[in-house]
């Protein structure tokens, strides 16, 4: 099915199943907290060998030798591997393109160079160690992304003219915010098991996006790709850092094909945050201008990002700033400045995750500026359409999260003065910020079984990287099928099956959804017609048709199968797609140390159909975690001398911990969006941390009075 315009009608409520819709938890949960559901270093493979990558201690410069005779009469050491697909590995989202990095040369410190395999772990990791390697270091290395110059990217906005509008403006504020760099921080490290045959390659991996990632190892191998198969049933966290191949998949691949033998490749905690892709670190400008009304007549943003030199990938921070708020004079920019830190990539909500953030600051400014409630200058600035191109929205329920969120949360409206309340040694203070992340889709495919026994069977290469897919398309089917989730076996992460769209962008509920709905509808056709209804009036409920007969009976002894195809059509380019959302926020600052305490926090959010309020809310709790961790606590911090990331693990690369999260309350706004997927459903994932960390901002400084430019706000900022 091509989607090429808005799905109005509302199928998908008049089945009688009731099992969509409803509060369901994780059909795979047991196998979860049983410790048996296997995660990719988990399969029991015979014979396997275990390899150790060693990575470079220089942050730029070439090797110019690894001498394995350094570790190869170690006990137990079987080889020491430079393979250059290790280190030429494709950039994310480019297979097929030439490697950013040539073979051999370093372009970061800790970037892979070699693996050392052996018989066992222990073994493997203190070979690795001694290891010699010989490297020419170059000197003056840029590290530092203020102190280079950058390069502009393609996509600019300028209309009207914002210099005017500012100088003309009854308020018009300009402000610098800057954020420090995040790791993914996924509970579970990058791991793979390479089994090869002598024709075809298996591998056991983490990953989210088995659709691609078949391509992109297969090309850095040299294998077509019908000789490989992926499996990543389960995968422990993702966030953006498991989209592309990395250096463990490669590793474990080339060492079983070199090797004979099963070789598994886990990276330490350490490696993982060293040489996994990081969220640059951004300074964003904004000038805004409004009128006496609180209407914004000038919008500015410009933002400086990083990466390493040759890599396409910009932190997208302007993406929700392209159209959230109105104003009629505009200018969005982005640049790039070119250092030697490790690959800048997706993480965690590209783009809005920080720029959110610092826009709803500057709106915290504006706000206090023109003496006008922070949610009633939102509420005025709402556009009727996208303001630069004109597009109208797919659906928007903006206002809606605002007033229901403020609602909820007991906002007290009016201008904010801060310093109003303490307790004891505690500063106490409010704050919100809007929410929205743009709404992708991708192709996908889902083949559905309906089992002469009465059961049904979904496969896709799809990953659950822990979202809940697994279980919202047991519901989508069980819907459709009018079967009890229980009767629907779901078939994941494994490439044998039909290509999913994978897990990231927030696009995977509402595309693999879609395929399944897809695939049932066909199903259905053929048990209308064998039922002697139309499709239409087919009604199914509990293994039965309304008139009497049951699915076995209409299967008569032989299964329906159908792949179903949902390709994103022309509807995506003629709307302006994405959820919003509205955080509040109640933050305790410490007069004496600056420490901060979020006491509360509500997110309001409508983001189309909710395909399991369950899940969804898990999803919106996880995204306003980690909008308290880039609120308060995540910053990569690397060494300027020598550009080495400093906090490599999770006892000093801070994500929020149990203490750090209060109560947090989620408020799901009723909608559907008709032209955002055939089941109406928008992306839900990263929504909780676009913006929220905004919210405790403003919290901080309502509560204190303290302004601050900088996130994360670590007491020695705030004090
Ligand atoms: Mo996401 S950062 O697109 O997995």
């Amino acid at each position: 099915m091509k989607q090429d315009e808005p799905v109005n009608d509302n199928r998908l409520d008049d089945m009688k199943q009731g099992v969509l819709g409803a509060p369901t938890h994780r059909i795979e949960g047991l196998l979860k907290v049983t410790g048996t559901a296997p995660y990719a270093a988990e399969y029991k493979v015979d014979d396997c060998l275990e390899g150790v990558i060693v990575t470079a201690t220089i942050a730029k410069g070439e090797v110019t030798a690894i001498d394995r005779d350094s570790v190869m009469s170690m006990p137990g050491v079987v080889a020491v591997i430079d393979h250059p697909s290790l280190t030429a590995r494709p950039a994310q989202g480019t297979a097929g393109e030439a490697p950013a990095q040539p073979a051999r040369e370093v372009g970061y410190f800790g970037q892979p160079i070699a693996t050392v395999v052996a018989e066992t772990f222990e073994q493997a990791r203190d070979a690795a160690k001694h290891l010699g390697v010989t490297y020419r270091a170059d000197e003056n290395v840029p590290f530092d992304p203020e102190a280079v110059e950058a390069e502009a990217q393609d996509g600019a906005t300028s209309q009207g003219d914002l210099a005017h509008a500012m100088k003309e403006a009854a308020a018009s504020i300009d402000v610098t915010y800057r954020t420090e760099g995040h790791s993914s921080a996924a509970m579970e490290p990058h791991a793979a098991i390479a089994q090869w045959d002598g024709d075809t390659l298996t591998v056991y991996a983490s990953l989210q996006m088995l659709n691609y990632n078949i391509a992109e190892l297969a090309d850095s191998l040299g294998l077509e790709e019908d000789k490989v198969r992926l499996i990543a049933r389960y995968v422990g966290g993702g966030f953006g850092s498991k989209l592309g191949i990395s250096e463990e998949t490669v590793a474990a691949s080339v060492a079983a094909m070199e090797l004979g033998r099963p070789v598994r490749v886990v990276m330490s905690r350490q490696q993982v945050l060293q040489c996994i892709m990081r969220r640059s670190e951004t300074r964003q400008r904004f000038r805004l201008a409004a009128g006496e009304d609180g209407r914004l007549t000038g919008f500015g943003h410009a933002a400086r990002v990083s990466n390493l030199p040759g890599e396409s990938f910009a932190e997208p921070v302007l993406q929700s700033s392209e159209f959230l708020y109105a104003g009629e004079n505009r200018e969005l920019s982005l640049e790039v400045a070119r250092i030697h830190r490790m690959t800048a990539g997706s993480v965690r909500a590209p783009g809005e995750a920080v720029g959110m953030p610092a826009l709803e600051c500057a709106m915290d400014v504006l706000a206090e500026k023109l003496a006008i409630d922070p949610v009633e200058l939102r509420l005025r600035n709402i556009p009727d359409k996208h303001p630069a191109e004109g597009l109208p929205f797919s659906s928007h329920k903006l206002a809606e999260c605002l007033k229901q969120g403020a609602g909820a949360f007991g906002w007290e409206s009016g201008a904010r003065s801060p310093r109003h309340t303490r307790d004891g040694e505690w500063w106490v203070g409010s704050g919100m910020a809007s929410a929205a992340r743009v709404h992708n889709v991708g192709e996908a495919k889902a083949r559905v079984t309906l089992k002469a026994d009465g059961t049904a069977l979904v496969q896709t290469d799809m990953t659950d990287i822990g979202t809940g897919t697994y279980t919202i398309l047991a519901q989508m089917v069980g819907e459709m099928l009018g079967l009890p989730t229980e009767k629907v076996l779901v078939e994941l992460g494994d490439t044998r099956h039909p290509r999913g769209p994978g897990s990231g962008g927030s696009w995977g509920a509402s595309s693999i959804g879609s395929a399944a709905y897809v695939a049932c509808n066909a199903i259905r056709e053929t048990l209308a017609e064998r039922a002697g209804v139309a499709e239409g009036e087919l009604e199914l409920k509990d293994g039965k048709v309304a008139s009497g007969a049951t699915l076995v009976d209409l299967l008569d002894g032989s299964d329906l199968v159908e792949e179903g195809h949902y390709e994103p059509g022309d509807v995506s380019e003629d709307y302006t797609a994405a959820g919003y959302g509205a955080f509040f926020a109640t933050v305790r600052v410490n007069r004496f140390t600056g420490e901060t305490r979020v006491q509360r926090m509500l997110g309001a959010f409508g983001f189309g159909r909710v395909l399991n309020p369950t899940t969804a809310r898990s999803q919106c709790l996880g995204g306003m975690t980690w909008s308290i961790g880039a609120a308060l606590t995540e910053s990569m911090l690397f060494d300027p001398v020598d550009g080495h990331l400093a906090n490599c693990d999770l006892a000093e690369y801070h994500v929020p911990v149990n203490r750090d999260v209060p109560e947090l309350d989620v408020l799901m706004v009723e909608e559907r969006d008709g032209a955002a997927s055939p089941i109406q459903a928008k992306g839900i994932g990263e929504l909780g941390m676009c913006g929220g960390a905004g919210a405790i901002a403003n919290a901080i400084y309502d509560a204190c009075g303290a302004r601050i430019f900088e996130f994360p706000m670590t007491p020695d900022r705030v004090i």
